[in-house]
């Protein structure tokens, strides 16, 4: 696993989105893995930057995001569809087809997962982006007793509902279940880019570094992945 330590938030945003970059300019077919919550924020803003004034092309570029609130409608503003067309895929030049995301509607969640799978298998991701869950989980693969290899529907765990609540007007409002890609798709990425930002991250970016492998901190299968660039700021790696 490579390391690059940034002095801080915005420091790491701009290596983030120098690695995300580099990719889609040495590939502008790349299939990207995504994701949500607040870390990938500024990361998103400079490709958008970049997008606008640079050139960074991706008009041939496909996204597969790594997560969906199960119920949420996509034009409900707490979505992921949502958040991803705001916070980037309405400000840079791809194409809308070429964005995938769970479906938090699907009628039959079995079959939502195994469409969410082959998709993967057929399109294969390049790279693939991670935050980090304060419990230690990846997309919303949750702590538990093992591994979870496929797209699955999840219940969120009271910590990541208490985590996430902030983007909602209550707790009661967050959804308790969630569609996930699973360890498998995750890991089959050809290069995997984490980031992680803050105090609070501190001790599991060191569990998940440093621990045990054990599906009790899903992101220490990381540990086996042989081409992992992990970008943090100077709080959220003190530990390590
Ligand atoms: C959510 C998402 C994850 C994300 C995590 C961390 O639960 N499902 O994909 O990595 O939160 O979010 P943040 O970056 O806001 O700490």
């Amino acid at each position: 696993m490579r390391i690059i330590r940034t002095k801080d938030y915005q420091d790491m945003s701009h290596k983030a989105a120098d690695v995300m970059s580099a990719q889609v300019i040495l590939k502008p077919n790349s299939v990207l893995g995504l994701a949500t919550g607040s870390t990938p924020l500024g990361m998103y803003k400079k490709l958008i930057e970049w997008n606008r004034e640079g050139g960074l092309d991706f008009s041939g570029v496909t996204t597969i995001n790594l997560d969906e609130y199960d119920g949420l409608p996509a034009d409900n503003d707490q979505s992921y569809r949502y958040f991803m067309r705001q916070n980037l895929f309405d400000h840079i030049n791809i194409k809308p087809e070429n964005n995938h995301l769970p479906d938090g509607l699907a009628a039959d969640p079995k079959a939502e997962c195994a469409r969410y799978d082959a998709l993967i298998a057929e399109k294969g991701i390049d790279m693939q982006l991670l935050g980090l869950g304060h419990n230690g989980h990846i997309g919303f693969n949750e702590p538990g007793d093992s591994f979870v290899a496929g797209t699955h529907r999840v219940a969120l765990t009271e910590s990541t509902i208490q985590a996430n609540k902030r983007f909602f007007a209550s707790a009661d409002e967050v959804p308790r279940h969630a569609y996930t890609m699973g360890i498998q798709a995750i890991m089959q990425a050809k290069r995997i880019l984490v980031v992680v930002s803050g105090q609070e991250k501190a001790q599991i970016v060191r569990d998940a570094l440093c621990g045990p492998i054990t599906p009790a901190v899903p992101a220490s299968i990381l540990q086996l992945h042989p081409n992992v660039v992990l970008v943090g700021d100077t709080e959220a790696l003190s530990l390590i």
